[in-house]
């Protein structure tokens, strides 16, 4: 009896910068990749094809990204068969020019072009392949992520911006704003249930911003509320100015949706808001915040910081200082303002010398380790439901999780507590970034 030709499956190494928008994007591809046939390496060494994932929203990030490249590209010297793709963000940011720039490189797909991976993949020749075209109707609803292992996943519900922030790349790079409809929302979260996933974290570039039809993302957090076997729901980033009166009240109204909002300010100047042109003033900003903790008991908050911005002087920085303290953010991202090709402020150039951003980028660090050694403090004596996640990294038995508001905690394990299973725990101690607890 003849027996059917097994031949190995071609093997891909991917490797992910950036947001939690890529880390998504890369469950999607390779669960894309999968079915056309492809397998996982997981070193590069191993691969038949290396893709690179890529962010652009940070000179650095970009560079790192080239340079990562650049080595990798050295490996087709003793594998000339090695194919080399760089996809997402930096991909779209930088097009055909990459081909000039990075030798070596077969293949550059932007976030639109994922869908036609296996195509371009199995296309031989030696022209490099640049897909960057922008679609605005592709969300890549129903394609099914391969979602990571664990009890939270990822699930993206809408791409792209339409802010336009001066400062910010991400428009030009990851297209206009467009929803995945919800039931494919719903189907996603319902598979997910089953596989044992208890926490979902919406994703979108403005995710408060979502819209399809007649779903806005209230409505979207109350559909998936619903879902038995999902017990949170967390979401980011949404914009301030798309918090409206209708997602506070899903918030407040449903138990599932964790009391915890990252909630990016980027500055604590009116005059640097206009600039970033962010849509808010400061005032309109504590007015949400005050709004938000009112309705939502609890409540942590989180925030992106910019300094360094374009025109941003003294009293403007002293102005971010002030705000983060009225507000006292359980944790803020905090970044040194990058010149970005084609944003409305690339023209600008830059006003803040490197060393005065590093002084303002250190200031600002330094006084949020001291609020969220406070905030974390607050959290000492009280009893909060933890998420296990698994065995805490210090070892000695101890568990890891979330509590609601995205604290970690590490606590001392119990027999038959696991990964996904909720535990109420004690908080006994505080770090400025995590807590540590007792069984409750
Ligand atoms: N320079 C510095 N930080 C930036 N961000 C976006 N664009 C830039 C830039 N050009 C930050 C913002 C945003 C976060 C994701 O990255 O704070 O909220
Ligand atoms: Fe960038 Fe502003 Fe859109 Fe956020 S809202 S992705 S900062 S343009």
């Amino acid at each position: 009896m003849e027996h059917p030709e097994t031949k190995a499956p071609p093997l891909v190494y991917l490797e992910t910068y950036g947001c939690q928008m890529n880390i998504a994007d890369s469950e999607l591809i390779t669960g894309i990749l999968r079915r056309a046939g492809y397998g996982s390496a997981a070193r590069p060494e191993d691969a038949d094809v290396i893709l690179l994932n890529t962010c652009a929203i940070r000179e650095h990030a970009e560079e790192r990204a080239l340079g990562r490249l650049s080595d990798l590209a050295r490996l087709k010297h003793r594998r000339p068969n090695l194919r080399l793709g760089l996809l997402g963000c930096v991909a779209q940011h930088n097009r055909a020019r990459l081909v000039e720039k990075a030798p070596g490189l077969d293949l550059v797909a932007g976030p639109d072009s994922y869908r036609r991976l296996p195509e371009f993949l199995g296309q031989a020749g030696f022209d490099p392949i640049v897909d960057v075209r922008l679609d605005r109707g592709e969300t890549y609803a129903g394609l099914g992520a391969d979602h990571g292992v664990g009890p939270r996943a990822y699930v993206t519900v809408m791409r792209g911006c339409d802010r336009f922030c001066a400062f910010c790349v991400v428009p030009y790079v990851r297209g206009r704003e467009r929803s995945v409809p919800p039931d494919a929302v719903v189907r996603e979260c319902r598979e997910l249930a089953a596989s044992g996933v208890r926490e979902v974290i919406l994703l979108g570039q403005t995710v408060n911003a979502y819209r399809f039809a007649e779903v806005d993302f209230g409505r979207l957090l109350r559909m998936i509320a619903a879902i038995d076997g999902i017990e949170r729901i967390r979401f980011t980033s949404p914009h301030p100015s798309d918090m409206s009166a209708g997602v506070i009240e899903a918030m407040a109204a449903e138990a599932k949706v964790q009391p915890h909002v990252h909630l990016p300010v980027q500055s604590g100047s009116d005059r640097m808001l206009v600039a970033m042109e962010r849509g808010y003033t400061v005032a309109q900003y504590l007015e949400l915040v005050q709004r938000l903790r009112r309705a939502i008991p609890g409540l942590a908050l989180s925030t992106d910081i910019i300094v360094g911005f374009y025109g941003e002087d003294e009293d403007d920085f002293e102005a971010t200082v002030a705000l983060m303290r009225e507000v006292g953010f359980d944790s803020a991202f905090t970044f040194k303002y990058s010149v970005r090709e084609h944003t409305r402020a690339y023209r600008l150039g830059d006003s803040v010398s490197e060393a005065e951003k590093a002084q303002r980028l250190s200031a600002v660090i330094a006084l949020q380790e001291s609020i969220s050694l406070a905030r974390n403090q607050a959290e000492i004596s009280k009893v909060r439901d933890v998420l296990v996640e698994g065995p805490a990294r210090r070892g000695g038995g101890m568990l890891s999780g979330k509590t609601p508001q995205f604290k970690t905690a590490v606590f001392p394990g119990t027999p038959g507590l696991g990964a996904g299973d909720t535990a109420a725990v004690r908080i006994v101690s505080a770090s400025s970034h995590s807590l540590t607890a007792i069984p409750a």
